[in-house]
């Protein structure tokens, strides 16, 4: 049987940092290591593996998931976005394409699955883009700016002291937002507020600030080392854009795979949370993007795409049928209620809708 050290230990007989150990055993680079909890160990008799820093485009490891919580996160549904993807992933399909990425529920459990030559992933949030990229580019530093952060507020002895410090971090986010040169502290804080706010929601007001309020959160995780590490060595492949989604269609081509999961249609007025960032996201946008559906589908990529089901609401509502005549829409089980009394209540269905 074989016997496990700790990565710290690990560290110490090789000679190099813990988190180089992490970031090895994240790229498979050393045999049989596993996962404890969300700690690696590894062989007793491993050897040290040689230094060869170039990343080529290899799998993510199992376990790799969001670093923030989002609204309209994927998570609930990544068994039936497996389920319907097109063949060919690995020998005709080679590129992978979000450009409504959010917190990458679906980028990153795909990628733990398969290997693409290339991926693209853009949204039109800037600061969670900047956090991706910083995470790609400065993940140490980042996690320890964060573990400074998760150890002051594990510091403070209640909650209102915890509420006053949750409040001088935001006003300190809206300070940096302006700002260019601290990409490194705006992404910790853009992760510690996604973990300490209300929900996980990010809102911000109409002179752009973020505006969500304290999340009344004890100990919450705000600093996750170990996913941090593979979100990292996750990006290292990975085109990163803060853009408007058209611009997916000048990474696209016929051996694309893109995933579209847009702002939802509200299923009434007042139901939908659509408010990411300043910009709404209007019943033109959906004929828009349907147009950009249309014009990937010609160039011969294939797209999935996600939105909300207006049947839930109103059977003669053919919104998005209309829209998308021709091509295959599927209605699946979402995992959320529909939100009315009596007979009507039950499990709220979602469609997705592919060209293949
Ligand atoms: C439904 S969320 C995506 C959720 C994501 N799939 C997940 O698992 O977390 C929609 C995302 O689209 C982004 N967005 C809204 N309008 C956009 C636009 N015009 N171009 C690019 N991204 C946009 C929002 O910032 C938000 O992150």
């Amino acid at each position: 049987m074989l016997q496990y050290i700790t990565a710290k230990e690990a560290a110490e007989k090789w000679n190099i940092s813990q988190r180089r150990v992490s970031i090895l055993c994240a790229e498979n680079r050393i045999p049989d290591v596993a996962m404890l909890g969300n700690m690696w160990i590894i062989p007793r008799d491993a050897e040290k593996p040689t230094d060869a820093r170039k990343l080529k485009p290899t799998k993510a490891p199992k376990g790799t998931h969001p670093f923030v919580k989002w609204a309209g996160g994927k998570g609930q549904l990544l068994d039936v976005l497996h389920q319907n993807l097109p063949d060919g992933i690995g020998t005709t399909i080679t590129k992978y394409a979000e450009p409504f990425v959010g917190g990458g529920a679906f980028l990153f459990s795909l990628l733990t699955q398969y290997t693409f030559e290339e991926v693209y992933i853009c949204d039109n949030n800037k600061e969670l883009i900047n956090t991706y990229s910083t995470l790609k580019t400065n993940c140490e530093e980042c996690i320890d700016l964060l573990q400074q952060l998760q150890t002051e507020y594990y510091t403070l002895e209640n909650l209102e002291q915890k509420q006053n410090f949750y409040y001088e971090k935001r006003e300190r986010f809206n300070v940096l937002m302006l700002s260019e040169e601290t990409k490194i502290e705006k992404a910790s804080l853009f992760i510690f507020l996604n973990k300490t706010c209300f929900n996980g929601l990010y809102r911000v007001n109409k002179s752009g600030k973020f505006n969500v309020p304290f999340g009344k959160h004890e100990t919450p995780t705000i600093c996750d080392v170990d996913n941090l590490t593979l979100i990292s060595h996750a990006l290292q492949n990975v085109v990163i854009r803060a853009c408007d989604y058209h611009d997916v269609l000048s990474f696209a081509d016929e051996h694309t795979l893109v995933y579209i999961d847009p702002p939802y249609r509200p299923l009434n007025a007042t139901s939908g949370f659509t408010s990411y960032t300043e910009d709404q996201f209007n019943d033109q946008n959906q004929i828009e993007l349907a147009d950009m559906y249309k014009e990937l589908s010609t160039m011969g990529a294939k797209v999935m795409l996600s939105n909300s089901d207006p049947h839930n609401v109103d059977e003669n509502d053919n919104f998005f049928d209309d829209l998308y005549a021709g091509f295959t829409i599927v209605r699946v089980d979402a995992s959320r209620m529909i939100n009315s009394k009596g007979s009507s209540r039950g499990k709220i269905k979602e469609l997705l809708i592919k060209n293949y």
